[in-house]
Formats: structure tokens, sequence, C-alpha cells
């Protein structure tokens, strides 16, 4: 079944000059990047979009780390496309990611991992909502 799932290429890969390479696996993969911008959150806007996260202990720090330089999000299109660009992204904690993922490649540790991904049907909606608007998403 063809679906959409947000990517957000991470400040740390940003600065790291990763966004061609990130950009080149996802499309090596055989998944379509249909829309993409770069962009600045404000600290405001990165705890409205990790809302669901707000009772962690990492809370604060992860949403400072994500206001505090460029991110790349992306519309990610393809046959399956939650679970391929999970597959590709690798485990969250950069420093255990299985060899060849972005987040081995191009992460250093479980919060500068240089890749999000959406994680259910549910969520991509809400958080492609966030980043596009209507025109944006035909
Ligand atoms: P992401 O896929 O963007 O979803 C939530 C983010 O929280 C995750 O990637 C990590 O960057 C971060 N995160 C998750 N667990 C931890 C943790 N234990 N400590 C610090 N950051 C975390």
């Amino acid at each position: 079944m063809i679906e959409r799932t947000l990517g957000i290429i991470k400040p740390d890969a940003v600065r790291a000059g990763n966004s061609g390479k990130i950009i080149d696996i996802i499309e090596k993969s055989g998944l379509e990047i249909v829309a993409m911008k770069k962009i600045s959150l404000s600290k405001d806007q990165a705890e409205v979009f990790y809302e669901v996260h707000k009772d962690k202990p990492f809370y604060d720090s992860l949403t400072k780390f994500m206001s505090d330089g460029k991110v790349v999000p992306m519309v990610i299109q393809g046959d399956d496309a939650i679970k391929r660009y999970r597959q590709i992204m690798g485990a969250t904690d950069s420093s255990k990611a299985e060899k060849g993922t972005i987040r081995n490649l191009c992460g250093t540790d479980i919060e500068h991992n240089a890749v999000h991904g959406s994680d259910a049907p549910e969520t991509a909606k809400d958080e492609l909502g966030f980043f596009f608007c209507g025109y944006e998403l035909i």
C-alpha cells in the first residue's frame, strides 16, 4: 500500500553537511521525496511537535537540540513507506544502530541521531500536517 511518512533531517546532520548523503540514501532505497523544505524551529514549535514526550526526562534537552539549527522536514512516499523508512533510519540510538543505516552513518547517540521518522499511519498524518500545508501535500 502506498503510504506517506514524515522524515526530518535533524540539526546535527544538517550542520555536519550530511543532508545530501541522507537524501541520497532515501532515494536509492526506492522511496520518493515528494516535498521538502529547510527551516528553523523555535523552542515552542519543537515542544509542540514532541509533545508526546513532554513527561520524559529528555524533553527539554531534545527540544533545545531540535531548535538549535536548521532542520529539513520531508514528505516521503512509497509502498509501505513508514516501515521502510524506519528500517533505513536504523535504531533510535545511533551508537546501537545497524551498520549502513542513516543513524549509524550520520548520528552520534540517542539524542543526536540525525533523523526522525513517523512511527505509525496516524502519527504520520499528524506530523505531516505539522510541517506541510494542503497544497504541499497534493
Ligand atoms: P525521534 O525519532 O525524533 O523521536 C523522539 C526523539 O527523542 C528520538 O528520536 C531521540 O532523538 C530522542 N530520545 C529518545 N529517547 C531518548 C533518551 N533516552 N535520551 C535522550 N533523547 C532521547
